[in-house]
């Protein structure tokens, strides 16, 4: 029997409820057809954005979403996409292989966001755009005074500012954003964001591009100097293994250690952020683009790519070690929302159906903004997995978390059975807690392999899981492939 501890008493730190963010680009179907289809489209919308897709991502609570990019935001002009849609330019995306109608921009991101109900986070353009053009784009959203750029948007159908509170400054500029070398890019960094606070009139956090992997962020910090102008530090992580359906199971159990590198990462950026900043003043780490990335999801065909049941966990899996890190991780975002890479969900014309990956994400959403509480795991059944260079590893096949949730007075435990065909008895022990109440879901499906579609939307949801609650214990034969999310009120 498996063992787990989970102390109500031994507190980590708040999760924030950015950590279960996401992240749209114009890229492929994401915002074209995936949120955009324009006000005279036969698909049900509100003002040209389709009413199916936001009120599944309303549904999930989802705290942030990140736009323009990605690879294209450091190609694209803010001006393009203002003003009267007719009116706008057409340009390349030159990343993503298409054309850029600009029919959504900065008003529409920002309506889409109210229509969710989340916080809006954009990244500006570095690579090849100008302090100027970025501290414009902030004043234009941001400004309460009596400019000319406020004047603008007021025309352009917003009086009030939208208090954006989330402004990336660049994307992976190590690579796409412009290809700098990590000196360069802090001294660029400190150009673009010693001009940016004072045009918003509300408080804005700026997110710095780091990197995977010891020198990029160590280079970036030292060069920086000023630990005040950053608030935090991103990063990204992508992983696959085999084919996204057909995969072996040998390439099921290696997908775990290349999507728990994330850990490592987090680990790794931390360490860079506390050598640098001698000050009291946190600095988190952002995660702001992450998820299994088939080889299926080409840059011709809009990365698109279909999402298993095995995807699911995978992301479970890394939320757990969100979780693990919540007193150093800020935010993170999957990539990306809609018919692009590990998305939620997927449409085909007026047809949507969630992924297996949304219910992962509703199975966690307890945690968000709840307490972090430390676990013990023990006599836990192991497998042998490899990491992406080879090395082997025992991967346990149990994977949990759990959050305090004070106000409500309730316990969230999220737990995994990683293994293919094995159930994996566990035993949950409170320590400092006392059970008055316990219900549960389980997500798994017959195979692993499993996947939803227009024709079949429903083959992997969560559904009712039997949980024998007794004193401060809770019993549960987890099933094979499968995840369960236990709620407790104390
Ligand atoms: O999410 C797809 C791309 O992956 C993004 O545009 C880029 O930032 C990353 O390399």
């Amino acid at each position: 029997m498996t063992k787990l501890t989970v102390r109500v008493d031994d507190r980590l730190a708040t999760i924030s409820p950015m950590i279960y963010g996401h992240f749209a680009e114009h890229l492929g179907r994401c915002i074209y057809e995936g949120f955009w289809v324009g006000e005279d489209s036969p698909i049900p919308n509100t003002r040209g954005i389709r009413t199916d897709t936001v009120a599944a991502m309303r549904k999930l609570g989802a705290p942030v979403v990140r736009w323009p990019g990605g690879c294209f935001a450091d190609d694209y002009h803010w001006r393009d996409g203002i003003g009267p849609r007719d009116e706008r330019p057409r340009r390349l995306n030159v990343w993503w292989h298409d054309t850029e109608s600009n029919r959504f921009g900065t008003h529409e991101f920002l309506d889409l966001c109210r229509q969710i109900g989340t916080e809006p986070y954009i990244c500006l353009n570095v690579g090849s755009g100008t302090p100027e053009e970025a501290a414009a784009w902030v004043e234009y959203a941001n400004c309460a005074r009596n400019t000319s750029r406020a004047a603008e948007r007021a025309a352009n159908g917003s009086p009030e500012p939208f208090a954006v509170r989330y402004w990336g400054v660049g994307n992976e500029n190590w690579g796409c954003g412009g290809r700098f070398a990590p000196d360069d890019y802090a001294r660029e960094y400190r150009r673009f964001a010693c001009y940016l606070r004072s045009r918003s009139s509300s408080p804005i956090e700026l997110i710095a591009c780091g990197h995977t992997g010891p020198e990029w962020n160590r280079k970036f910090l030292e060069t920086l100097g000023d630990p005040h102008m950053i608030d935090h530090l991103s990063i990204h992580r992508y992983y696959n293994c085999g084919h996204a359906v057909d995969f072996s199971d040998t390439e099921y159990y290696n997908l775990f250690p290349r999507a728990l590198q994330v850990e490592d990462d987090i680990t790794e950026a931390a360490t860079a952020i506390a050598l640098y900043n001698r000050t009291p003043r946190k600095i988190g780490v952002i995660v702001d683009e992450w998820g299994v990335w088939h080889p299926e999801a080409r840059g011709d065909s809009g990365l698109y790519q279909r999402n298993t049941l095995r995807d699911a966990l995978a992301c479970a899996a890394v939320f757990d070690a969100f979780n693990r890190h919540a007193d150093v991780v800020t935010m993170a975002n999957i990539a990306q929302t809609i018919n692009v890479l590990q998305c939620v969900a997927q449409t085909a014309e007026e047809k949507m159906w969630l992924t297996p990956t949304y219910h992962a994400f509703a199975l966690y959403k307890p945690h968000m903004g709840s307490t972090s509480l430390r676990l013990d795991l023990d006599d836990v059944p192991t497998v042998e997995a490899h990491k992406a260079d080879g090395t082997p590893v025992q991967l346990p096949v149990l994977s949990a978390s759990a959050s305090l949730d004070e106000a409500r007075n309730s316990v969230c435990i999220t737990v995994q059975n990683l293994h293919l065909t094995e159930p994996c008895d566990v035993a949950i022990r409170l320590r400092g807690g006392k059970v008055a109440k316990a219900s549960a879901k389980v997500l798994t499906a017959k195979d692993v392999r499993d996947c939803n579609g227009p024709d079949s939307p429903n083959k992997v949801r969560p559904k009712r899981f039997q949980v024998d609650a007794r004193a401060t214990t809770l019993r549960a034969t987890v099933p094979p492939h499968a995840l369960v999310s236990v709620r407790i009120r104390l």
